[in-house]
């Protein structure tokens, strides 16, 4: 196959960030994606709606040329209340709200201690299907950070879904083969996005010969046994599993630190990078169910009517991305793959 025209993809994991670095991050997904469910995690992170709808504006202002709509998300903190709830639900641009147990990865401080307290606000939550969007890691520092998915699921997860059987959850960037089979073992309720980078790179690709920061997100990147399970699950045909490529820009000094900033950057390559994963494992056919289909049935949007073309043409990675004097360093930076977008 030299040319593949799908319906134009849906990013249900993004971080789109703030100041400088919106209007690039805005353009690089406007380009590749129709919509994307949009993370709350910036320095203030956005707890209300009256926020989310500001914060969807000034999106909207950086999308350029493209049409692109943004999917956006509370942060799940203790204030939650249930008229916040209600506005959710009521809202036509919130569709979410996103748990970050608290300290277990950037920005989310202020995140959930206790998740058993956050119980009410579940079943409010399953009472206005409103998705819950989790972030699946104990932040149990006595924890090893290897552990943190499996643990968090056969700690909270297992019991968070069969208390509320019918809340919508998302297991976000799924990392692990454990990952796979709770999700694989649910109802129709959950599903979880998969990254390119959870796919294509284990804790080898971060730490072996030398340390990769430009590697290093959170979950952390697992052993091949992991890889191998989710690009299984990726490509199975399993409505459960659909794109999000937790893209999460950081400037290259915050990454190449003596305490660097978990995120990798994904945006300007993604679908090329999925299509080349999907290619590899004899699954073309399937890259527009995963990237276009599942994630919109989950979240019960329609589909878009736009398309994309993608084709068999080397294409390569930018070495980075300049924002002022700062620079981004996006994942597989000066590499080649062999899809690229093309005019429709
Ligand atoms: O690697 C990550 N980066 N994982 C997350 O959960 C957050 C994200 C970020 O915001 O940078
Ligand atoms: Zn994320």
């Amino acid at each position: 196959m030299t040319e593949l025209i799908i319906i134009k993809p849906d990013d249900m994991h993004l971080h789109l960030r703030e100041g400088d670095i919106l209007k690039y991050a805005c353009k690089d997904t406007a380009k590749q994606f129709a919509r994307a469910i949009v993370m709350p995690n910036l320095q203030a992170p956005i707890i209300s709606v009256d926020q989310a709808e500001k914060y969807y504006l000034d999106i909207k202002k950086n999308v350029g040329i493209y049409n692109f709509e943004p999917l956006m998300t509370l942060f799940f903190t203790d204030l939650l209340n249930s008229d916040e709830i209600k506005k959710v639900s009521d809202s036509e641009i919130v569709h979410g709200i996103k748990l970050y147990p608290s300290g277990v990865t950037t920005n989310s401080d202020n995140g959930i201690d206790s998740i058993e307290k956050c119980f009410n606000i579940f079943e409010l939550m399953q009472k206005h299907e409103v998705p819950l969007l989790i972030h699946g890691e104990t932040n149990d520092k006595s924890v090893d950070i290897f552990d943190r998915e499996k643990v968090f699921i056969d700690r909270h997860l297992s019991q968070i879904h069969s208390k509320f059987p019918d809340l919508r959850i998302v297991f976000e960037h799924i990392s692990t083969k454990e990952a796979v089979d709770f999700v694989i073992g649910t109802n129709d309720k959950v599903g979880a996005t998969i990254t390119p980078q959870h796919i294509l790179l284990d804790r080898n690709d971060l730490l072996s010969g030398g340390i990769k920061p430009h590697h290093y997100c959170l979950p952390i990147l697992k052993r091949t046994e992991d890889r191998l399970a989710i690009i299984k699950a990726a490509v199975s045909g399993s409505q459960k599993f659909f794109l999000g490529t937790d893209s999460a820009p950081h400037f290259r000094h915050q990454k190449e630190s003596s305490c660097g900033c978990a995120g990798i950057y994904s945006a300007v390559c993604a679908i090329e990078l999925y299509a080349s994963i999907f290619e590899s494992e004899n699954a073309l056919d399937k890259l527009e169910n995963f990237s276009s289909k599942f994630g919109a049935e989950f979240y019960k949007l329609p589909y878009n009517d736009l398309k994309i073309k993608l084709i068999k043409k080397e294409f390569q990675i930018p070495d980075k991305i300049k924002i002022g004097t700062e620079e981004i360093i996006p994942l597989f930076a000066g590499e080649t793959l062999p899809w690229q977008l093309s005019e429709i």
